[in-house]
């Protein structure tokens, strides 16, 4: 995993890892800052840790190249990784670097996804997993979670409930990779085996109807 700071979606997939069934083990943790706090977790956890200096984006790559091809990783997760990973580097690892974002891409990405998500009033926001492409948070997308967003939101407040779901569907994106179910198809993700979800939602919820025998109710939606 490659990370920048605080790694709260490094801790979710090393919990999922402690389920004897999960098909994925984190191998090694790799930060370009040393203050970050997942990475003294990651130590704390008897991960691999490395943090490698960030100077430019090819010397970067190359090291990060060399100590993947030693520790014999298939897969790279960028979990709040905070550098743009150089083009020949992301293209060597094609489909198989993933990355976590806190928007439905494709929109809001960059920086502060959940204040432009608030800036621009949407009803719903949420977070993605994709593969990563050369360009900032763009690839094809290998799962979603919904968020509602709420009148009385903040940044912090709204950025709290899209981790938690990031903490769901992180490990959920890395599991159906691992079971070799997933695979990209024309820009776009097939997945084998796997039922989507049966939820509509709506925000604002439907209006209070008034009924005489119970006053005022909610009105259930759902598929
Ligand atoms: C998450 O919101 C993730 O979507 C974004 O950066 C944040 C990282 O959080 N890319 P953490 O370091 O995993 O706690």
């Amino acid at each position: 995993m490659l990370i920048s700071g605080r790694g709260s979606n490094l801790r979710a997939l090393l919990a999922a890892c402690t389920d004897a069934s999960y098909p994925a083990e984190v191998v090694s943790v790799v930060s370009d800052r040393v203050e970050a706090p997942g990475l003294a977790f990651a130590q704390s956890s008897g991960i691999c840790s490395t943090t490698i200096p960030y100077r430019d984006r090819q010397t970067f790559a190359t090291r990060v190249e060399t100590l993947l091809r030693d520790q014999g990783v298939q897969l790279v997760c960028l979990a709040g990784f905070m550098r743009v990973l150089d083009a020949a580097f992301v293209e060597a690892w094609r489909d198989r670097i993933i990355n976590i974002h806190p928007s439905l891409l494709p929109a809001f990405p960059g920086l502060r996804a959940q204040s432009q998500a608030l800036a621009a009033g949407v009803r719903f926001t949420g977070c993605t997993v994709h593969f990563v492409r050369p360009e900032v948070d763009a690839g094809p997308i290998l799962a979603q979670a919904v968020v509602p967003t709420r009148p009385d939101d903040d940044e912090a407040t709204l950025s709290a409930r899209i981790l938690s779901v990031e903490h769901r569907v992180y490990p959920l994106a890395v599991r159906m990779i691992a079971e070799d179910r997933v695979q990209v198809v024309a820009g776009k993700v097939e997945i084998r085996g796997w039922r989507a979800p049966k939820l509509a939602m709506l925000n604002p919820r439907e209006p209070l109807r008034r009924s005489p025998a119970s006053g005022w109710s909610q009105t259930q939606v759902g598929l």
